[in-house]
């Protein structure tokens, strides 16, 4: 059954490509499906963006039940292309279960979504690294105070014309380790894309802002050891011509950039290790002159070069990465595939 689409009667201006940098502007209308108990996912639509109303006793609002994804459509010459919407709702799904989230109908919100994308499909910017960000995010909206899984829910995905992730020319970033706070714990919810991890991450990226940085690294939670993820990515660092990156075990983000990454260098016969890799194994290897390259994926950011990584005492100091570096080609070639201007191998690019 095709999905309803209540159109706005008063569209927004389009901003000017130059002006859009990450997440400011919203389209015009947006898709929406609540859940019931006994009811299921019901009443897909797409409508005009604006506010929605809410219950102040909405639990999502005092216990944190609430996920989301980020993934984007681009412009390409057969039409609209989204990346790999497969492999983000898959994880909305998996990020779901662990939050008591009842499953979102992939499938649906596959249709919503190109239904959607559709409907504002004039907002889909054209230049150089822009693209169509969607956002979906499912939250709890019974009104209750009791501690258990609430017994309502609203799926709302929404797109966001965009470019960089950074602000200002392309340029590597600057990186404070994080040595006392923790984004996650072994056995908590630091593998899901759920709200709460992110606000975690806001004090310490702060203090880091502070000093002049542009994100935290996140050791583990235990030991404050071993390398987990960067800010709003994956992290990856070029050793002695293997690229290894920290292996997922529940408390990092399972990044669909940084499995795209994985999947292109294997591609190229990189030698690729996903493991624990401990702080000091990067500050033993910038020493001896092995560490070629650190960077990281998202997909808001694609690939994003690492110029230092400092904490108390230490700054590993990195030159910057020429069109030759691994980040560089890899962000050459994903940003290509989904432009159509690689080939699509893998078969990573849906029609809208
Ligand atoms: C993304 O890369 O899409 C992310 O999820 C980062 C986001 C929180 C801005």
């Amino acid at each position: 059954m095709a999905i309803p689409v209540e159109r706005t009667r008063s569209p927004k201006a389009r901003p000017a490509e130059a002006e859009l940098g990450f997440g400011k502007y919203f389209t015009d209308h947006m898709f929406r499906v609540d859940w019931a108990e006994g009811r299921g996912w019901h009443a897909p639509r797409v409508v005009p963006y604006g506010p929605i109303s809410l219950d102040p006793a909405a639990s999502a609002l005092h216990y944190g039940q609430a996920i989301f994804e980020g993934l984007k459509a681009f412009r390409h010459p057969g039409g609209m292309r989204l990346f790999r919407p497969g492999a983000h709702l898959a994880r909305l799904t998996r990020s779901a279960e662990r939050l008591c989230i009842p499953p979102v109908d992939e499938a649906l919100l596959l249709d919503g979504v190109k239904t959607l994308l559709r409907t504002d499909a004039d907002w889909l910017p054209g230049g150089p690294g822009t693209s169509l960000y969607v956002r979906p995010v499912v939250f709890a909206t019974e009104a209750f105070l009791g501690v258990r899984p609430a017994k309502a829910y609203t799926l709302l995905a929404f797109l966001s014309p965009v470019a960089g992730y950074f602000s200002g020319p392309p340029r590597p970033l600057r990186i404070w380790v994080e040595r006392e706070r923790a984004r996650a714990a072994r056995g908590g919810i630091g593998g899901a894309k759920a709200a709460a991890n992110y606000v975690a991450s806001l004090l310490a990226a702060e203090e880091a802002k502070a000093r002049g940085f542009d994100q935290v690294l996140w050791l583990d939670g235990a030991e404050h050891r071993d390398l987990e993820e960067i800010g709003t990515m994956n992290v990856f660092a070029a050793i002695g011509g293997t690229v290894v990156t920290p292996s997922l075990e529940g408390t990092i983000l399972a990044g669909v950039t940084r499995d795209s990454v994985l999947q292109v260098l294997r591609g190229w016969g990189v030698p690729v290790e996903e493991r624990r890799i401990e702080l000091d194994e990067l500050a033993t290897a910038h020493r001896a002159g092995r560490l070629a390259e650190v960077f990281g994926t998202g997909t808001a950011s694609v690939v994003a070069p690492i110029g230092e990584v400092a904490w108390p005492g230490e700054a590993l100091r990195l030159a910057a990465p020429g069109a030759e570096s691994l980040g560089e080609r890899l962000r050459a070639e994903i940003s290509g595939i989904q432009r159509g201007e690689r080939p699509d191998r893998l078969g990573w690019l849906e029609p809208v």
